[in-house]
């Protein structure tokens, strides 16, 4: 049974404490204290109880509210929730103030107050950027500043829709002594912001800058304080650029939009696929199509691979959009189980177009393109691979394989070489079913001949 609570009060003067004293420390008088049981209703809840039925709560206002930039609300599950927080962490460079500058005008286009904190640009810069990417709305303001203070008071009193901070590393708060950027500047001023989406429902989005290792004081660092993390990433040599979601407590995680940057700013690539094989030179050694998956969104990417001799040296493995790690342990599989040597070789891999092939749903692919350039025997051109290759040589099964298939069939392909525990593609779609990288050789023609020694 629960241990019943205990309070001590003066019957004299009725003042409270937590312990027994033989003189009340209110009015003085001696041996006026005397222990009470705590009422169990005044335990609970005291005069402002903080405890309320959950339903009285409006569901209503957890719903996301669409930006109006299509791939961006698809990311987001629908939209940016009011009362929330985002943090949109990225390269410098690679376009977060462009994209959150859309998103803003998106939604004051609509009607919606917008707040632009520009502590990182004059607002004269951000004012021509806008100009460049269409006509300015009358609701989209502008708060040049870095002070938190003036910041929150800002929000608190427009009560904006949105409220874009670009970017936190600026953020000052006045208390704390260390510079703007360092741990505790960013820290605190995402905390203050936090309070401040709480209080007025505004939806908060926070740039925050990241190196490449994803270590600079700000976005990693603030994963666990914001709602929402999306990274925005891209090749900055490729005018595509992605958005993910890395965390998310009102939706998915499993979403991918694709931009791509242009000189009106950051335009939607609905077909990923179409993209990134438009300039295939179907037929070619070497190349081979990949059904991967990005998140969740089916993406055809091609792998290529080109192999040139470099005297009698061990192979040296190079690679632009695919995993290093990846690629090596895929040369090691082909030279152990399918009995394709690259001593003496030097091969190029790379994902074209700027694709980011991260799945091992890729690894077939990779290893056929690397096979099929070393034997100079070009894969056919309506084919599509899929599967990860294990040490032992064997092919194996990955997630979404009936929606890489129907992907593959929607852009043409009309063979798939696939699994051999690979569900049933669409209608048209011919299924080649593999169980080892050798099985994968030999149905495409690319098999050599196995060295007694390195037979599985
Ligand atoms: N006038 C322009 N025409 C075409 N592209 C432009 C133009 N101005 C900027 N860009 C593109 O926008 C990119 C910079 O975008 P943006 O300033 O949004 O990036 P950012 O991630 O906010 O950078 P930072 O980390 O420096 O704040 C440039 O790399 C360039 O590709
Ligand atoms: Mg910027």
């Amino acid at each position: 049974m629960a241990k019943q609570r205990q309070v001590f009060v003066c019957r004299e003067c009725g003042s409270e404490s937590v312990s027994w004293a033989g003189q009340c420390p209110q009015c003085n008088g001696w041996a006026t204290i005397e222990e009470a049981a705590i009422p169990k209703a005044r335990v609970a809840r005291g005069t402002e109880s903080p405890i309320r039925p959950l339903h009285e709560f409006d569901a209503a206002g957890a719903v996301p509210v669409p930006t109006g930039l299509d791939e961006v609300d698809r990311v987001l599950g629908g939209g940016l929730v009011p009362a929330s927080v985002s943090l949109l962490g990225g390269e410098p460079g690679i376009g977060k103030s462009t994209l959150t500058l859309q998103m803003a005008m998106s939604v004051a286009a609509s009607g919606g107050s917008v707040i632009l904190v520009t502590g990182e640009e004059a607002p004269s810069q951000v004012a021509a950027r806008a100009g460049r990417l269409g006509a300015i709305p009358d609701s989209l303001s502008v708060v040049d500043a870095t002070d938190v203070d003036v910041i929150c008071a800002a929000i608190e009193s427009e009560r904006p829709q949105l409220a874009i901070i670009d970017s936190i590393q600026t953020l000052r708060c006045p208390e704390i002594d260390s510079a703007p950027g360092s741990v505790t500047q960013v820290r605190a001023g995402a905390n203050r912001l936090v309070e401040v989406a709480k209080r007025t429902g505004a939806s908060v989005v926070l740039i925050g800058h990241v190196t490449k290792d994803g270590n600079l004081a700000g976005p990693r660092l603030l994963e666990h304080v914001v709602d929402t993390v999306l990274s925005f990433t891209g090749d900055r040599h490729h005018d595509l650029r992605f958005l993910r979601t890395a965390k998310h407590r009102f939706g998915p995680t499993s979403e991918v939009g694709v931009f791509e940057m242009v000189a009106t700013g950051l335009e939607a690539v609905a077909d990923p696929s179409v993209r990134f094989l438009a300039d295939r030179q179907a037929g070619t050694p070497g190349s081979v199509v990949v059904a991967t998956v990005d998140n969740q969104r089916p993406v055809l990417v091609e792998v290529q691979a080109l192999a040139a001799p470099h005297g009698d040296r061990p192979p040296r493995l190079h690679s632009q959009g695919l995993v290093a790690n990846r690629v090596e342990l895929v040369s090691a599989v082909l030279r152990r189980r399918g009995g394709i040597d690259l001593w003496g070789w030097e091969v190029f891999t790379s994902a074209a177009g700027g694709a980011d092939v991260r799945e091992p749903g890729g690894d077939l692919g990779l290893a056929l393109a690397v096979a099929s350039s070393l034997l100079n025997r070009a894969v056919g051109p309506d084919t599509v691979v899929v599967g990860e290759v294990g040490l032992a040589g064997e092919v194996r099964s990955v997630a979404q394989l009936e929606r890489r298939l129907q992907e593959s069939f929607r852009l043409g392909f009309r063979r798939a070489v696939v699994p051999s525990s690979a569900p049933e593609g669409p209608t048209g779609l011919d299924l080649v079913r593999v169980s080892s990288l050798s099985d994968a050789l030999r149905a495409l023609g690319l098999e050599a001949e196995v060295p007694e020694a390195f037979a599985a």
